[in-house]
């Protein structure tokens, strides 16, 4: 089978549910290419299976991966299958897989299921504080375990659509308010005196909208996916003048993040 995932990850764990998938389709023998959205690598019109990912983000996944689907996934060739797939970190339900459900169905593709996979939480702002390692290497386990699950029921690909009949169109301004708060929320991000302008931020921001000058200027584009905040070699990027923890899922597992 011609099997295509792709996703969007601020911090890796999407990436991580990702590539899980795609280890086990690639054992049950299929092809698979398997990529961020962020390599602009096109999805091919022969596409049999198309899984797409991304985090929650306040109940939705963010607006920035529903444009991309919108503008990059081809119209379904006969017979083609989705499966929507997010990371969260349990806060809040899967209502946004449920809206790329929906604009996957409008583009001629069958989706028999979606999946919410619960990660160790990247956000710490607020009342939310890092978990222990045990927590989260146990709930990576569980990911481990649901994503070959998933992979394992060949059922599914036979199974009925099951996108929503209702019109997602809530969610989506949910997805959109939201873009626009972080928009502002990014004006919050700053740089202490332990930077060192190696310029990872800059190379790794999703928005493009970090650039280093005599100092590291943080834009009106930003989507709060906290790759910055979490991917500093020095730790020295602050978010209301606040130092947070770093959260590093290679330190957690085995496994190597994007650089
Ligand atoms: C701005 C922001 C908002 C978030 N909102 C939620 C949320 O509403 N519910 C939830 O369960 N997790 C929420 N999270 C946690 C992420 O969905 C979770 O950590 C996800 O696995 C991150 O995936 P990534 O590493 O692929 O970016 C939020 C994270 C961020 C950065």
């Amino acid at each position: 089978m011609n099997i295509v995932i792709r996703y969007f990850s601020g911090t890796g764990n999407t990436k991580f549910a990702a590539e899980e998938i795609q280890k086990h389709y690639v054992i049950q023998g299929n092809a698979v290419n398997c990529d961020s959205i962020e390599t602009g690598t096109p999805i091919g019109s022969d596409t049999e299976l198309l899984l797409i990912g991304g985090p929650i983000y306040a109940g939705n996944v963010p607006e920035h991966l529903i444009r991309w689907v919108i503008r990059n996934v081809p119209d379904a060739s006969a017979g083609a299958v989705a499966i929507p797939f997010s990371t969260s970190a349990g806060l809040l339900n899967a209502f946004g897989v449920t809206s790329l459900a929906a604009k996957l169905h409008k583009k001629g593709y069958t989706v028999p299921a979606l999946r919410t996979f619960v990660m160790p939480r990247n956000y710490f702002f607020g009342k939310y504080e890092k978990m222990s390692d045990d927590i989260a290497s146990q709930l990576v386990e569980k990911t481990r375990i649901e994503t070959a699950e998933l992979v394992a029921n060949q059922e599914i690909l036979s199974g009925a659509d099951i996108s929503p009949e209702k019109s997602t169109l809530g969610i989506d301004l949910l997805a959109e308010t939201m873009s626009v708060m972080t928009r502002f929320m990014g004006k919050s991000f700053s740089a202490n005196e332990n930077c060192i302008r190696c310029g990872k931020c800059v190379k790794n921001c999703p928005k493009n909208t970090i650039k280093l000058d005599k100092k590291l200027k943080f834009g009106l584009s930003c989507m709060m996916c906290t790759r910055c905040i979490h991917g500093c070699p020095v730790h020295a990027i602050e978010y209301g003048k606040k130092r947070y923890p770093q959260y590093r899922l290679n330190e957690i597992v085995q496994w190597k993040v994007n650089e």
